[in-house]
């Protein structure tokens, strides 16, 4: 496996590949960036991931300095499942001089959501994952479920700017008892943690609900919305969405069996957790 820090290396490592797959990272790697990488292996092709904490993608509130950074162990772990390339340029390397060219995804899909509750942060991951695809030139990237809403602003990017990029989807990585895997996990206090897979439980629970025809999405939400405050969550949003652009499902919709996921975003003490299942 080589490692690579700067564009110029990365294409000299890359030169003559032509179905390059590619697993984007911010790295403190757990099981669920390895399946992704897992998941890269299957298309045949050499595989890059990058590890880069991409500082546009953080409002200055947000948990930028103190993001974990273990690059030897996301090595060794990249190592272990056959990547091939891990590209981890510095931010003087990606971003030389300010990023002033952005990409900015539409309102409709780019600002509601986690987009309504972290301003800006979808224009830092379209940015950031265009540019880091100019660097790579893959075939393919592979993109987790977990983080639904950026796989589909990728998705729509990739489409609406014609790129020869095809998009790959990775289901979650969860826990034993549920909670999916994510790097801010390890902010969790061991009390926290034990509290933290009512997060997917209630989405569990919403799931089934709507699964067994309850009439009421909007109830539904409320419900699991008081209830994870009762147990001392602060819920940013919990929403029962059409999969195919997160837009709010009409009755006809849903009576018609229209393709939904439910999505949730709450606060347990100082750290902010995401999840979504398919309904
Ligand atoms: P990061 O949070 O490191 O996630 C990298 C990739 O791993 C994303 O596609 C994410 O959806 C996926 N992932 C995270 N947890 C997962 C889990 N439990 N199961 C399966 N896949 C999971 O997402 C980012 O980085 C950044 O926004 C990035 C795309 C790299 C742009 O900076």
């Amino acid at each position: 496996m080589r490692i690579v820090h700067t564009i110029t290396e990365l294409r000299q490592a890359l030169a003559g590949a032509t179905k390059t797959a590619f697993v984007p990272t911010m790295g403190n790697l757990h099981e669920g960036h390895l399946s992704l990488v897992k998941l890269a292996r299957e298309r045949g092709g050499p595989v890059v991931a990058s590890v880069f904490v991409n500082r546009l993608q953080f409002a200055p509130h947000e948990d930028f300095d103190r993001y974990p950074r273990t690059f030897e162990r996301d090595c060794d772990l990249l190592r272990s499942v056959g990547c091939n390339v891990v590209f981890a340029p510095s931010e003087d390397e990606l971003y030389p001089e300010p990023q002033v060219f952005r990409i900015q995804p539409p309102p409709e899909l780019g600002d509601i959501l986690e987009g309504h509750f972290r301003p800006g942060f979808f224009t830092g991951v379209s940015t950031v994952v265009l540019k880091l695809f100019n660097c790579v030139q893959p075939r393919v990237a592979v993109f987790g479920k977990k983080d639904y809403q950026q796989l589909m602003v990728v998705r729509r990017m990739v489409q609406q700017l014609a790129l020869p990029t095809e998009i790959v989807a990775g289901e979650t990585t969860r826990a034993e008892d549920g909670l999916a895997l994510s790097s801010r996990n390890g902010y969790l206090s061991e009390s926290e943690r034990a509290e933290a897979v009512q997060l997917a439980m209630s989405l569990k629970h919403i799931q089934l609900s709507m699964r067994n025809g309850h009439p009421d999405p909007a109830a539904l939400e409320q419900e699991v919305m008081d209830n994870l405050r009762q147990r001392g969550w602060v819920p940013d949003y919990v929403a029962i969405r059409r999969r195919v652009d997160l837009g709010v499902p009409s009755a006809e919709q849903r009576a018609a069996g229209e393709p939904l996921v439910v999505l949730a975003a709450a606060k347990l003490g100082n750290t902010r957790l995401i999840d979504n299942m398919e309904i």
